[in-house]
């Protein structure tokens, strides 16, 4: 809990991603998901809390009915493995079989958390499953885990804006910015 404006700020390294990007990109994504669903039930659903906002802006560039969903979950693991036990610690309201879900995450790191949350979604038999990502960092990855639409790529950096946070600050900056570790 420091908010110390010129310690804050001086943490924020680099822009990597501009605000006009994530625009650009979310506008075709939007695009995408709209003809490929179009006619059929779509929740789309995303893990808190980082997600937030870059769910409120994809929503908005689908342009075809659907429903939005919030989850929260917690990975456990044993060492460096995961257990596969996913506790949810608030879960979707609706019932996931009448829908064709996308989930909406901010960022693949390891994948552990999205691969519990895929395993707990799938078990409950949706009529189709996929992930959108805004960030993904595949030099990472612990667990095999792919993306159906991963907006950018990024190389193995620690980030912070657009939703993710370092120690709950940064979430609103409005780009996509490189931590100073
Ligand atoms: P996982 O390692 O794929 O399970 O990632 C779990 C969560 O860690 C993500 O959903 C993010 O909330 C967080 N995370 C991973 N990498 C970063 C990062 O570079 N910046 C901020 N949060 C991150
Ligand atoms: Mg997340």
């Amino acid at each position: 809990m420091n908010f110390n404006p010129e310690e804050v700020n001086k943490k924020i390294k680099r822009v990597i991603i501009t605000e006009e990007e994530i625009k650009q990109k979310i506008a075709e994504a939007g695009k995408l998901i709209s003809e490929k669903y179009e006619g059929k039930p779509l929740l789309l659903v995303s893990i808190l809390k980082g997600a937030f906002v870059f769910m409120a802006d994809l929503c908005r560039a689908v342009t075809i009915p659907c429903e939005i969903g919030f989850m929260c979950a917690q990975s456990y693991y044993n060492g460096t493995s995961s257990s596969g036990i996913v506790n949810i610690t608030m879960d979707l309201k609706q019932d996931v079989s009448n829908y064709h879900v996308v989930i909406v995450e901010d960022i693949i790191d390891t994948g552990r958390t999205l691969n519990d949350v895929m395993k707990l979604l799938k078990a409950r038999e949706p009529l189709s499953l996929e992930i959108v990502t805004l960030l993904d960092k595949p030099d990472r990855r612990v667990v095999k885990l792919d993306a159906d639409m991963p907006l950018f790529t990024i190389p193995d950096l620690y980030v912070i804006g657009y939703g993710l946070d370092c120690g709950e600050l940064y979430r609103n900056l409005p780009y996509i910015a490189e931590y100073d570790i």
